[in-house]
């Protein structure tokens, strides 16, 4: 076969690179690295026990029904779970409008498939999440990046943004975002709902760490600030554990059917066998108290984490403070390139996400992430210190 010009790969595909941060747990995997690339849930709490029970019970009570195909929408009490569990954001959700997913990456997938044609202009945090990213340039999405600052969007920038372009979507994080670990403030929120409601985009909340607050106030979810606009994701990835992948997606009729067929195109439905474990987790479990136990290590992790850079970084970075999530973003000396940071350190055996990646407008090439759920304690101390003693040789 004579392949010397000739690509056989679907544009599509040729314009969209490997996830960074994958490649980067893949060295972080291989050797005693500290690590403060991932976005891993800390491994010691997950609820090994009570899944070992859940899926026993789930064989004894189901059988061979058990392994047999289902239907694409998701299991039907675990969906009325979902829903259940939005009014105590006084939420009313119907069941039909709840999609399950393989993941919340998945549904950013399926939202590209429904909704992306080539050069359509997409809105998205700047910094933002990887993964939206790269779902959204598959479908060869064009970015309109929209500052985001401690309280939330940028709004002269977003209204600049809606007037001269009709953006199909918007992309937001606004609970303890990645990468940055801010929340949109309440007012931020309005002045948003505000804007879109102008307009006839829709609003893509994607919310996997909403329930991960370890201090603040609740602020209002979007779908309710502006419902006929708003398509609400969710994960139980940082809640229970990310193998499940197990994920789900809140959308009026008008979208869900069209979501429907994208999803049965995909890959007929997801994992119904985790889902039947994890719904049978939920019936024999208190969530709330096992949220509670996350949120409290995770909280402590964040302030060890912080006290440690207030401690031993040079005077002039700056932090973001969340309120929940799993990451501290972090702002040298403007002078300061975090890629070359990274490589220095990834030799030292410790790791974190340099900020460039995150971007798809102006780049702050001086900006870290740093997750705190991942490492322990001590080894959050010792990693901090040690980048501490990195970063002042490059200072110099
Ligand atoms: C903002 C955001 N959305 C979606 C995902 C994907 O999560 P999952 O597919 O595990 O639900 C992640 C994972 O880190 C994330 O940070």
């Amino acid at each position: 076969m004579n392949t010397s010009h000739y690509n056989p790969f679907a544009e599509r595909i040729n314009n969209v690179t490997p996830s960074f941060i994958r490649e980067i747990l893949q060295v972080t995997k291989q050797s005693d690295v500290i690590s403060f690339a991932g976005g891993l849930p800390n491994e010691q709490l997950f609820p090994i026990e009570q899944l070992k029970k859940s899926s026993q019970k789930v064989f004894e009570n189901y059988g061979s029904q058990l392994l047999q195909y289902s239907n694409t929408e998701g299991d039907l009490q675990l969906r009325q779970w979902i829903a259940k569990r939005y009014k105590r954001q006084n939420l009313h959700i119907n069941v039909e409008d709840i999609l399950i997913s393989n993941g919340s990456q998945q549904a950013l997938d399926l939202l590209g498939k429904v909704f992306i044609n080539k050069n359509d202009p997409i809105i998205v945090e700047n910094p933002g999440y990887l993964g939206a990213l790269q779902a959204f340039r598959l479908y060869q999405a064009k970015f309109l990046g929209v500052d985001i600052h401690d309280n939330g969007m940028d709004i002269t920038q977003l209204q600049q943004t809606l007037s001269s372009n009709k953006a199909k979507l918007i992309y937001a994080v606004p609970n303890f975002q990645n990468p940055t670990g801010i929340s949109y403030s309440e007012e931020n929120r309005q002045a948003i709902a505000l804007e879109v409601a102008k307009t006839e985009s829709y609003l893509i909340q994607d919310d996997p760490y909403g329930e991960l607050r370890f201090s603040g106030e609740q602020k209002s979810n979007f779908m309710s600030l502006l419902p006929q606009q708003t398509i609400l994701l969710g994960s139980f990835s940082k809640t229970i554990a990310p193998a499940f992948r197990l994920g789900w997606i809140v959308a009026p009729q008008e979208i869900m059917k069209k979501l429907v067929i994208a999803k049965q195109a995909a890959d007929l439905h997801s994992n119904s066998f985790s889902q039947a474990i994890l719904y049978q987790y939920l019936q024999d479990n208190n969530i709330d108290e096992h949220l509670k136990k996350l949120n409290h290590y995770y909280g402590q992790q964040k302030n060890i984490m912080e006290t440690a850079i207030k401690q031993y970084f040079p005077q002039n970075t700056k932090l973001t403070n969340p309120e929940g999530g799993l990451f501290l973003w972090c702002s040298l000396d403007k002078k300061i390139s975090t890629l070359e940071l990274f490589k220095t350190a990834i030799k030292h055996n410790i790791a974190f996400v340099p900020g460039e990646s995150f971007y798809t407008g102006k780049i702050e090439k001086n900006t870290m992430r740093l997750n705190y759920s991942g490492a322990d304690s001590f080894a959050i101390e010792k990693g901090i210190k040690d980048l501490a003693k990195i970063i002042k040789t490059k200072s110099n």
